[in-house]
This record gives structure tokens, C-alpha cells and sequence, in this order.
């Protein structure tokens, strides 16, 4: 067994030395009184709510922050991982921690109370946190309706009026996974060759770039998420970015069926977690009132524990009528979503 866990090191320190070396530096396994945040989350998000944390319990938080590959940092560090909790946003992202085995199953009486069963893993291998919705930035000029359908968005009315980010992006990924659970494959491929006829354009830039796209008249129609708005009209550091998302009226789709799509960003136990107590602590932290209101109010997310009130900017829009379907179902089809994405030649734009 030694020896494995030795090998396991020497795997580790080659793939990433300095990270690991730096963490397990300063945070060892007999330490009680830290938790190691592996996040996809920008450190300034999830500050405020860490901060409270340790205000509360004298428990130290230290965050490892990437864009990309932390599963596969966890991975090869293996039985000598460092990290405690993984943060990320994006239902993809935590069923992909999931599904290679980054995670461990944690069933809290605390956490379970507080998030309602559709945004958690059903084994307990991820929580949501917060929710998003994929709503549609319409704009205030052009566009005369004041409601939406997703299915809409492939009628011809539309044509030349739309833009969109990339379709493998995993927030497009999680809407087409959601119409693949309510209409199934071959309905959506086919409407998802219609959205893609009504591109204005190819699918380029992030959400905030179809804002800039429909102030700059582009497009009259795009997709985004809730908070995008939220933080564009209160961005003093770039003030444009006012303008764009103040050109745009948020609709959210289906809210007299369904509901609109949501999302959610969440966390997960990690599978080796040397301070799994004090892990769980902060996971259970992070679900209850006062961290909720944070999220709120600092990123202009949707809290998951009921009852908790959104920000004055988010019930600005509207009232957010959610999809219930369970995450889960999206992760199950968030495979299909993607090909089918590859399928239709969605990123190529209108014209191919
Ligand atoms: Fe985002």
C-alpha cells in the first residue's frame, strides 16, 4: 500500500509539482482547522461567502483556482490529494467530477435539508448552490413581445435575428440536454437545426458579447444567463456594458408551461478530502441562510434554499418560473446534447 501511495506521489509531484507541493505545504492532512477549495469559480465570487465562514467557525479556507483541469489535477494527485471541496458552476462540470471519480458521496442531514432534491446528485455525489436561468436578452427596440418559448427560437419569424454563444459551450449544452428530456432526439435535432437557420451570425464571444450584439442591433435576439444582466447594469468598471444590457428586456421562456431552463453552479465533496469534517462543515455552510443571501446579493444568482430572497436586480426581472426538471436528467443527456450540437453543424453559423 505504501508503495502505492508513493508511486501515487511521484505521479503527482510530476504532473503538478508546484501546485501540489504548495497546497500540501501548507495545509497537511492532520491539520483540522482548513479546508482546500479546488474551484472553477473566480476566487472573488466565492470570497465573501469563505470569509463568513471562517468569521463563524475559525475554520481557514484555501482556494486552488483554475479554468480548466482540475478534475484531472485531482485525479493524478490521488490518494494524496490535497483537495476538500470542488466549486464549479455548471451541472456539466459536476457530473464530469462525478463520472471520473474526483468525488465521494456525502449524505448530510444539513445540506440535504437545504437543497431541494432536482439540483442534487440523487447518489450525493454534487450539490447545487445557487441557480441560473437561460434566459433570452430580447431586445427593447426591436422586439414587440414581451413572452418566449424555447421552441420558438426555431421558427423562421426569427430568421437572421439570433445569436447565440457556441453551442458546445456547457450553458447551451445544458438547454439542449433540457430539450432533449422534454422532447426527445430527433425533435431536437431538428429544432435545433432551425435555431442554427436563424443565426444572425456564427456563434462566437460569451454571453455578455451577445448583450453587446443586440445594443449594436446584430442581432434582436439572444441567449444568456440572468446574472450576466444583473452584473452588466451594475458594472462600474466598464460602464458600456450598461448600455448593452440596458438595450435588453430578460424573457424568461416558458413561463406559463414548463418553465425556463435553470443551471446551477454547486460543489462536491472531494474523494480523498484529508479534512473531510471540516469539509462538510463549510458544504453545509454554504447551503444555509446567510451564504445563500450572499450569493444573492453579491453574484445576483438564484439561492436554491427556499425561501431565501433574490437580489432587488434579479426580481427586477421578473419572476423566475423554474423548470423542475432534475438536474440529473440533464447530466444524463448532456452527451446527446453535444453531438447533436457536432450534428447539426450549430457552430458553423447560418449560412453552412
Ligand atoms: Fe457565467
Amino acid at each position: 500500500m505504501l508503495q502505492f501511495l508513493e508511486a501515487r506521489a511521484r505521479r503527482a509531484f510530476f504532473l503538478v509539482p508546484f501546485a501540489y507541493f504548495a497546497m500540501a505545504a501548507i495545509s497537511a492532512a492532520g491539520e483540522a482547522d482548513v479546508v482546500n477549495i479546488y474551484s472553477y469559480r473566480q476566487p472573488d465570487l466565492i470570497r465573501p461567502m469563505l470569509d463568513a465562514f471562517t468569521k463563524e467557525t475559525g475554520i481557514r479556507t484555501q482556494i486552488i483556482f483554475a479554468e480548466k483541469g482540475l478534475e484531472e489535477r485531482i485525479r493524478a494527485e490521488g490518494a494524496l490529494s490535497p483537495a476538500d471541496v470542488i466549486l464549479t458552476s455548471d451541472i456539466s462540470r459536476l457530473a464530469a467530477a462525478k463520472d471520473i471519480g474526483v468525488t465521494q458521496r456525502l449524505d448530510d442531514p444539513v445540506v440535504r435539508a437545504n437543497i431541494p432534491p432536482q439540483y442534487r446528485d440523487e447518489e450525493g455525489h454534487w450539490f447545487g448552490l445557487t441557480l441560473r436561468s437561460r434566459v433570452v436578452f430580447a431586445s427593447r427596440e426591436r422586439v414587440a413581445q414581451d413572452t418566449i418559448t424555447y421552441e420558438e427560437l426555431a421558427d423562421p419569424k426569427w430568421k437572421g435575428r439570433i445569436c447565440t454563444r457556441s453551442g458546445q459551450h456547457v450553458y447551451n449544452i445544458g438547454l439542449i440536454a433540457s430539450m432533449i428530456a422534454h422532447h426527445g432526439e430527433d425533435w431536437t435535432e431538428t429544432w435545433l437545426g432551425g435555431v442554427k437557420a436563424n443565426l444572425a451570425v456564427k456563434p462566437t464571444g460569451n454571453d455578455r458579447a451577445q448583450a453587446k450584439a443586440v445594443y449594436a442591433g446584430q442581432c434582436d435576439i439572444a441567449l444568456g444567463n440572468t446574472y450576466y444582466i444583473a452584473l452588466m447594469r451594475t458594472n462600474d468598471k466598464e460602464p458600456k456594458q450598461k448600455a448593452w444590457a440596458n438595450s435588453i428586456k430578460v424573457l424568461f421562456p416558458n413561463a406559463d408551461g414548463r418553465g425556463s431552463h435553470v443551471n446551477i453552479s454547486g460543489m462536491a465533496l472531494a474523494a480523498h478530502a484529508p479534512h473531510r469534517d471540516a469539509a462538510v462543515k463549510l458544504m453545509a455552510y454554504l447551503t444555509g441562510e446567510a451564504a445563500q443571501k450572499l450569493y444573492a446579493e453579491t453574484n445576483h444568482e438564484y439561492p436554491v434554499k427556499a425561501g431565501v430572497p433574490v437580489s432587488e436586480m434579479v426580481a427586477s426581472f421578473g419572476q423566475l418560473n423554474a423548470d423542475p426538471l432534475p438536474l440529473s436528467e440533464i447530466a444524463r443527456n448532456r452527451r446527446m446534447a453535444s453531438e447533436l450540437v457536432d450534428r447539426v453543424g450549430y457552430d458553423d453559423g447560418p449560412s453552412s
